[in-house]
């Protein structure tokens, strides 16, 4: 199971990678506007500090664009990997980018069917958005069921990077339900860190080791 960092943020993903649970960074456009104007300069020093793969999403609208958009956000360091919203306009340039080598995620993926048609085509990375589902009183979580029946019925190389995420649950199940990674935002990272039981076992062991007036295990 990856782990990716849902963030623009340097000092957030500088704070985690150290703990060697990152293996990738997903952004998007609106976390990129919180990181102030200049974006490229913010996603090539991300992509200097990530090992891994480092999600950058097309702008462009129109076919032909996002194709050259696309070629020059790939150029920014060999890490970089396209995100292309799904649409079938872009199906055409997503094959075309396929074949030149560059790395697709495609991005708000909410069916099945989506995820079957650029999983065809050879992508790195389909996105099922779940919290969006739940945003509009769905289960997102149906989706990523799917989505690895899918990809085990027919034996696609895309990964399923689970995204979207916004509690636990929502983590938890998709471990269990296989997704290939998990895209989560650093705020639920520091909150997933800290369990209840763990903080209270921990102050049972000191308050019992206290006891014994001994500083150290090995003095
Ligand atoms: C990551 O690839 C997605 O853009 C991100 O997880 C979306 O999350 P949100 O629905 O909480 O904005």
């Amino acid at each position: 199971m990856k782990i990716f960092l849902d963030t623009a943020n340097r000092e957030l993903i500088e704070k985690w990678i150290p703990t060697g649970i990152i293996d990738g960074v997903t952004t998007n456009p609106s976390l990129l506007s919180k990181e102030g104007k200049n974006s490229k300069k913010v996603l090539e020093n991300i992509c200097g500090i990530v090992k891994g793969d480092v999600s950058i999403e097309i702008v462009k609208k129109e076919p032909n664009e996002v194709y050259k958009q696309a070629i020059q956000i790939s150029k920014i360091a060999p890490n970089v990997v396209v995100k292309i919203p799904f649409a079938w306009e872009y199906l055409s340039v997503i094959n075309k980018l396929v074949k030149d080598g560059i790395k697709i995620n495609v991005t708000l993926i909410f069916s099945v069917v989506q995820a079957t048609l650029v999983s065809k085509l050879g992508v790195k990375y389909i996105s099922p958005f779940i919290g969006r589902w739940d945003d509009i009183d769905r289960d997102g979580m149906d989706v990523i069921e799917n989505l690895v029946i899918m990809k085990h019925n027919y034996g696609f190389k895309s990964e399923i990077l689970a995204a979207s995420i916004r509690h636990v649950i929502h983590l938890q199940k998709s471990i269990l339900m296989g997704a290939d990674v998990a895209t989560i935002p650093p705020t639920l990272l520091d909150k997933l860190m800290v369990h209840p039981l763990t903080q209270q076992g921990i102050k049972k062991f000191d308050a019992d080791w206290s006891k014994l007036e001994k500083e150290d295990l090995f003095d």
